[in-house]
C-alpha cells in the first residue's frame, strides 16, 4: 500500500500538541532561565520560586547541575565546547518541557552572551525569561558553599567561571538579583512577584 507524501503518517495526528497540554494543565508553560556564578543563588531561588508557584496550582520542573550534569550531561566537562554542548542539550530539554505545557525553571552558570543565545534560540525568544542572579565572585568565594572557590584558587580546578573562565552579565535580562543585596526570602519574592506578573499577563488559558 502506498501513502500520497503530503500525508501524514497517522500516529502523528494522534499526539497532543503544546495548546492542548497547556488547556489541560491550565497554565502557559515558560523557561525561566537562571545565570550567575556558582553560588550566587540561582538554585536557592529556583527552589523557593517553585514552591511558591506550586502552591498556586502550577506545575514545574526545576533543571540544574544535580539533575543534568549527573545523567544526561555527565560525560561532559567545562571547556568552552563541553560548555556549549551542556546548554545545548538543556535547551532541548527545556523544550520537551514547555511543549508539555510545564513551567520550566533552569539553573545553569551559562557563562557567556553567546551560550544563553544560543538556548533562547532553540527554545524561542517569547518564553525565554531570563534572571540574572549577581553576586560579585568574591562574595560567592566568601560563601564557597560547595568548597570549589578554594579548589579553583589553589589550581585543583581549572577553567573556573570568573578566575580563568570568563562570565559575561546579560545585557538586558528580564529580571536581576542582586543577592548579597537581599535575604534568600527577598530575593524569592521578587522573583515570584514578577514571574507570576508575567505568567497572569501572557495567559492563554484560564487563570489559575
Ligand atoms: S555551565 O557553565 O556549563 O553552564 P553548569 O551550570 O552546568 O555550568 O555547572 C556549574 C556547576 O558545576 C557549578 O555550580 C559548580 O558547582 C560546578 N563546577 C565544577 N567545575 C566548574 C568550573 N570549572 N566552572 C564552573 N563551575 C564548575
Amino acid at each position: 500500500m502506498t501513502t500520497k507524501a503530503t500525508n501524514i503518517h497517522p500516529v502523528f495526528d494522534r499526539i497532543l500538541g503544546r495548546e492542548d497540554k497547556e488547556q489541560f494543565l491550565h497554565q502557559n508553560s515558560k523557561l525561566i532561565w537562571m545565570t550567575g556564578l556558582s553560588g550566587s543563588g540561582k538554585t536557592t531561588i529556583a527552589i523557593g520560586l517553585e514552591k511558591e508557584l506550586q502552591k498556586r496550582g502550577y506545575l514545574t520542573q526545576i533543571l540544574d547541575g544535580d539533575n543534568i550534569r549527573t545523567g544526561i550531561n555527565k560525560n561532559l566537562g567545562f571547556s568552552d565546547e563541553d560548555r556549549t554542548e551542556n546548554i545545548r542539550r538543556i535547551a532541548e530539554v527545556s523544550k520537551l518541557f514547555l511543549n508539555c505545557g510545564i513551567i520550566t525553571i533552569n539553573c545553569f552558570v551559562s557563562p557567556t552572551i553567546e551560550i544563553r543565545d544560543l538556548a533562547k534560540n532553540i527554545v524561542g525568544e517569547e518564553d525565554f525569561l531570563e534572571v540574572y542572579v549577581n553576586a560579585s565572585y568574591q562574595e560567592c568565594e566568601k560563601r564557597d558553599v560547595k568548597g570549589l572557590y578554594k579548589k579553583a584558587r589553589n589550581g585543583e580546578i581549572k577553567n573556573f567561571t570568573g578566575l580563568d573562565a570568563p562570565f559575561e552579565a546579560p545585557e538586558n535580562p528580564f529580571l536581576e538579583i542582586k543577592t548579597s543585596e537581599m535575604t534568600p526570602e527577598e530575593s524569592v519574592e521578587k522573583v515570584v512577584n514578577a514571574i507570576l506578573t508575567k505568567l497572569i499577563k501572557d495567559s492563554k488559558v484560564e487563570n489559575k
